[in-house]
């Protein structure tokens, strides 16, 4: 859909860059002012980001307390969408028996609209694709089309864009159903008008989720095609998908954050769902969860091998930027074409597996009115479904990562273990899954039920496995916990969020795979573009390497930068504990850090300053009672390029 973009570049000094990356990130403004740059003046009437707030930060408004699951019209119909084919495709979902198993979002995406009535700023529906929206007095409302999708007891979904004009407008290249009229008629998306559309997606027409796309906000420049043929009005680019330096993150933010506001006002029931569209760029995948119910963290998915891959790795690392109410969204699934259609059930499979491991939102994207009945089964793998939708939601762990095999390990709400092992390559393979990677005793029985044959198998140690090339094998597993008496944190990033994940430069994350895209392979080829490198991580360093703290190795822990702070839900727990210290990957290795443990906003631990080298120290404390735990790592004199640090073997115990 969108050809390469061609963008301007807009000088932009580092210490420019830097400034702004803090103050999208509150929490490090400070920081980084101290480090590196004379303080403005906002900075010294920040409050310290490291303090502990008590609270839960990451977002829980909205309706999403799973992952969100439905229909969306875009990769089944494109712009060519309207009333007949949406109704037919829920009918579908119906009739079939998927909404019954939590299928219930439908979204109407791009294409829908007519133009932007002037003088007053209503949107106006293209009626012709749209026959029920037609009121006697012209102004439209999709309120029918709602009430219908209601009482077949679906939600309603829209989309728009942050800025003036939506993705369609400016990459479609037949122009089919573009809005019409003036440069003005054409401004179609929320910016400007944020309140008065959200008020009449919600209040008026009865949407229950809007997705909210960025084209609008990239591209616009007075030099570009676009603007020099007087189409649409020039913008300064916010976001520049190829590079951060040219993305002004804190403005980009704060357009959204005013969505989120405009909607928490037209929903005071909050049954809503807000979904961002950013495809991975301005940082979005360290901000989103605290912001909106589902985000982007990379662009388009296509019916591709590699492009699955793409989209499968932006989120795969980011268990812990997930959590009920905020999740990754990888994009919607594309089973049902190209490499994951009726002949590729063994991707199609894979494909939806995955999505389920990663508690991903679940979109349909296909013309159900063609679906053969072993692509309707794949949808409606009821186990597979209650995977992705565990009420516990976290996202799973990769408990073995290289690029041609990884076996992710997703713990559930009851307490057992969900693993995939994921065959990356077009070829055969081998592998070998043992209890450790599950966290359970090799020394007991563990039972494994295949989740698409429904076949139980046991064993003890470890189990060999033959994979079909593309194949992901997933079960549930059940066995003896090696931790009997508690949970790790890393077992459970549904309750752990990086409020502060102490990164002060956001830098591009290398781990992605790589596929052609866009522009096929013209230029230079497909660089590394997402923000999100040296985040927090389960069971790894913030840069994916082995824990590891004065030379002794941690295969369970979270792995985090100085100068951050960690919340943690706990439910009932009296204890925590955790072996602390600097990783033995740190470069700067400059600062000591002390580690300070916080029981609902008071001290309750508290490290020496532990330097570089040193072995781990650990850190225990009684946290009966106590709703929120914070874990904060700190150092003196913050750098620009804190060190990775280790909260090894943290865990909640009864
Ligand atoms: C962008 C989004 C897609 C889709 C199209 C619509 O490419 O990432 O998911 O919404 O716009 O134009």
């Amino acid at each position: 859909m969108h050809p390469r973009r061609h963008l301007s570049i807009r000088p932009a000094k580092l210490c420019v860059a830097l400034l702004r990356a803090a103050a999208a990130r509150p929490a490090v403004a400070v920081l980084l002012a101290a480090a590196t740059i004379a303080q403005p003046a906002w900075a010294n009437t920040a409050p310290d980001p490291l303090a502990p707030t008590g609270r839960w930060d990451a977002y829980t408004r909205g309706d999403a307390a799973t992952p969100p699951m439905g229909w969306n019209s875009w990769n089944a119909f494109g712009s060519g969408i309207g009333e007949e084919k949406l109704l037919a495709s829920a009918e579908i979902i119906r009739s079939s028996g998927l909404q019954a198993k939590g299928y219930r979002y439908i979204d109407l995406d791009d294409g829908w609209w007519l133009k932007r009535r002037q003088p007053d700023g209503r949107i106006l529906i293209r009626t012709a694709n749209f026959p029920s929206a037609a009121t006697a007095d012209g102004s439209t409302s999709f309120r029918p089309l709602t009430d219908r999708l209601h009482a077949m007891g679906f939600k309603a979904g829209i989309y728009s864009d942050i800025g003036r004009n939506t993705c369609a407008e400016l990459y479609s290249t037949d122009g089919l159903n573009q809005p019409e009229g003036t440069v003005a008629e054409r401004e179609v998306g929320l910016y400007g008008h944020v309140d008065q559309d959200i008020a009449l997606y919600f209040a008026e027409w009865g949407f229950d989720l809007i997705k909210v796309d960025a084209c609008g906000i990239r591209g616009l420049t007075p030099a570009s095609p676009w603007v020099k043929s007087g189409k649409f009005r020039a913008m300064p680019p916010l976001v520049d998908s190829d590079s951060l330096g040219r993305t002004d993150i804190p403005a980009v933010h704060a357009l959204y954050a005013e969505v989120g506001r405009a909607l928490e006002k037209h929903n005071p029931d909050g049954d809503f769902v807000y979904s961002l569209c950013l495809w991975g760029a301005a940082d979005v995948r360290a901000w989103a969860k605290d912001l909106g119910n589902m985000s982007r963290t990379s662009d388009d998915i296509a019916p591709t091998w590699g492009r699955m891959l793409h989209s499968f790795d932006s989120a795969v690392r980011r268990p812990l930027y997930a959590h009920p109410g905020s999740w990754n969204d990888p994009d919607m699934l594309y089973i049902g074409a190209g490499d994951f259609d009726a002949d590729h059930l063994v991707a199609a499979k894979s494909h939806f597996s995955l999505w389920a491991m990663l508690s991903a939102p679940l979109m349909i994207g296909y013309d159900l009115r063609r679906a053969p009945q072993p692509l309707l089964d794949v949808f409606g793998n009821g186990a597979i479904i209650a995977l992705d939708q565990d009420p516990a939601g976290n996202q799973a762990v990769l408990a073995f990562d290289s690029d041609d095999l990884q076996i992710l390990v997703k713990t559930l709400a009851n307490g057992d273990k969900a693993v995939a092992i994921f065959n990356r390559t077009s070829a055969p393979l081998k592998a070998s899954l043992t209890a450790e990677q599950l966290k359970l005793r090799p020394d007991a029985d563990v039972r494994l039920t295949d989740l698409w044959s429904g076949r139980a198998t046991t064993f003890r140690g470890e189990q060999a496995f033959d994979l079909a090339p593309r194949e992901t094998l997933v079960f549930t597993a059940h066995g003896t916990r090696r931790l009997a008496d508690g949970v790790y944190l890393s077992e459970q990033p549904g309750i752990v969020n990086p409020a502060v994940d102490g990164v002060v430069v956001p830098e591009v994350d290398p781990t992605i795979y790589r596929p052609i895209f866009w522009a096929g392979t013209h230029g230079t080829g497909e660089h590394p573009r997402y923000g999100g490198w040296g985040g927090a991580a389960a069971d790894q360093t913030p840069y994916g390497k082995t824990i590891a703290v004065g030379g002794r190795n941690f295969d369970t822990g979270i792995g985090i930068l100085a100068d951050s702070r960690l919340e943690v839900r706990n439910r009932g727990y009296a204890r925590f504990s955790a072996l602390v210290g600097i990783d033995d990957s740190a470069r700067d290795r400059s600062q000591p850090v002390t580690f300070l443990v916080y029981a609902d906003g008071k001290l309750i631990a508290k490290s020496r300053p532990m330097r570089f080298g040193e072995a781990p120290e650990r850190l225990a404390a009684d946290v009966q009672g106590a709703k929120l735990i914070e874990l904060v790592a700190r150092t003196p004199d913050p750098r620009r390029f804190p060190d990775p640090v280790a909260w090894g073997e943290a865990m909640l115990t009864r």
